[in-house]
């Protein structure tokens, strides 16, 4: 288990996640001046929470609360107003709690090593290691859910990133690293990476400065990792569909009414079975379901799509019905028509086919026909 996350030596990937960082990030109010108590602010409302949906309650909070002394002085209730919305309540009880300490038994003055700011009420490792790095330049990675998952990617490693254990491994990776560099940068370039790039689904591995190095990209295996146990949303399926053209018009299958997605609209397709590669699947796949003789051509984006109680990766492929005649419909779909692409912004789809005729962008019909179709209310 422990080899996988052994640290290269001379940090050749770093360089390029910084020189990327720099030129992607995102403008955060608090990256311009980042002030202990702004930094503090923005850390405690972004461990739960997205940077776009606490870019607006930072600002207001900002505004009522310009200070520790502020932040002391208010009620609790006009903290937990200024919070409204954000949601986890116990970060602005804590956050309060933790001004009036540091207003109060402190004397005002900031904490300003990771150790300290993890002694304040509601400051755990990860918030504490954010703060200290943005703000001191402390050399202390920050560990949060977006880094384990980049990390356990970029190291190929199946350690459950929900354990403790796995934190701990990750953390010593980065330590030797983070000391070469600009620590604030550093974090903020991993969390940065795991926001915009190396995302949950579909990662954006063409994109990304880890990619010469990364595990996951080299072994094909960006949809497994990271392995994650709790609230993991049951096993992951290969799924191949095909977008089969003939006649300038594309074939859709339509589910069975009763069940998962019933009577949605969707490319044919169907489970990829052990060890067959999506493009095997395909033409097996049409030709049961449908009777129809197809030639493979190019395989589109694959889609990640995760199901209340199962995962899917589908692999969607342009692909040509060689013969005429009828189809027939069989297995998963209920009924089978061809339909021009104008067609499918008006069809309900489901959302793996919307997304996978979304990827056919050579064909700009499908993705510009549904908001130029109807006429302009006036
Ligand atoms: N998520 C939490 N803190 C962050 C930060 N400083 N930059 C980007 N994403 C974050
Ligand atoms: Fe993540 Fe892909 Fe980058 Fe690897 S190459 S770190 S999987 S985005």
């Amino acid at each position: 288990m422990r080899k996988n996350w052994s640290s290269d030596g001379p940090s050749s990937w770093c360089p390029a996640l910084l020189r990327w960082f720099r030129q992607h990030q995102r403008p955060m109010p608090w990256r311009d001046a980042p002030t202990p108590y702004a930094v503090w602010i923005s850390e405690m409302m972004l461990q739960q929470t997205q940077v776009a949906t606490v870019m607006p309650y930072f600002e207001r909070f900002m505004r009522r609360f310009p200070d520790v002394h502020a932040l002391a002085a208010a009620d609790e209730e006009a903290v937990l107003k200024a919070w409204e919305g954000l949601g986890y309540y116990a970060r602005a009880r804590n956050l309060h709690r933790a001004a009036r300490r540091v207003a109060g038994e402190w004397g005002g003055r900031m904490p300003v090593t990771a150790t300290e700011w993890a002694s304040l009420p509601g400051i755990g490792d990860y918030a504490s290691a954010a703060i200290a790095s943005i703000v001191s330049g402390e050399a202390v990675p920050a560990v949060d859910g977006n880094v384990l998952r980049v990390m356990a990617r970029f190291r190929g490693s199946d350690d459950d990133i929900m354990r403790p254990a796995t934190r701990r491994r990750v953390y010593e990776d980065l330590l030797p690293h983070i000391r070469d560099v600009n620590p604030s940068d550093f974090n903020q370039a991993l969390m940065e990476l795991g926001a915009l790039v190396c995302r949950p689904r579909n990662p954006l591995c063409d994109a990304c400065p880890l990619q010469p190095s990364c595990v996951a990209h080299r072994t094909g295996r960006t949809a497994e990792l990271p392995v994650k146990t709790k609230g993991k949303a049951g096993p992951h399926h290969m799924v191949a569909m095909a977008l089969v053209w003939r006649r300038r018009r594309l074939l859709l299958a339509r589910r069975p009414a009763k069940g998962m997605l019933g009577g949605l609209w969707e490319f044919p397709g169907g489970r990829c079975r052990r060890g067959e590669s999506p493009a095997d699947a395909v033409a097996r796949i049409i030709l049961e379901s449908t009777g129809l003789r197809i030639k493979v051509g190019a395989a589109l984006a694959p889609i990640q799509h995760a199901y209340s109680h199962f995962r899917i990766t589908a692999h969607g492929f342009t692909c040509r019905c060689t013969v005429g005649g009828q189809v027939k419909a069989g297995g998963e779909c209920e009924a089978l028509k061809w339909v021009r692409a104008e067609e499918l912004a008006d069809l309900p789809l489901t959302k793996v086919s919307r997304d996978l005729a979304r990827g056919l962008g050579s064909c700009r019909a499908l993705v510009s026909a549904a908001p130029h179709r109807r006429p302009p209310v006036s």
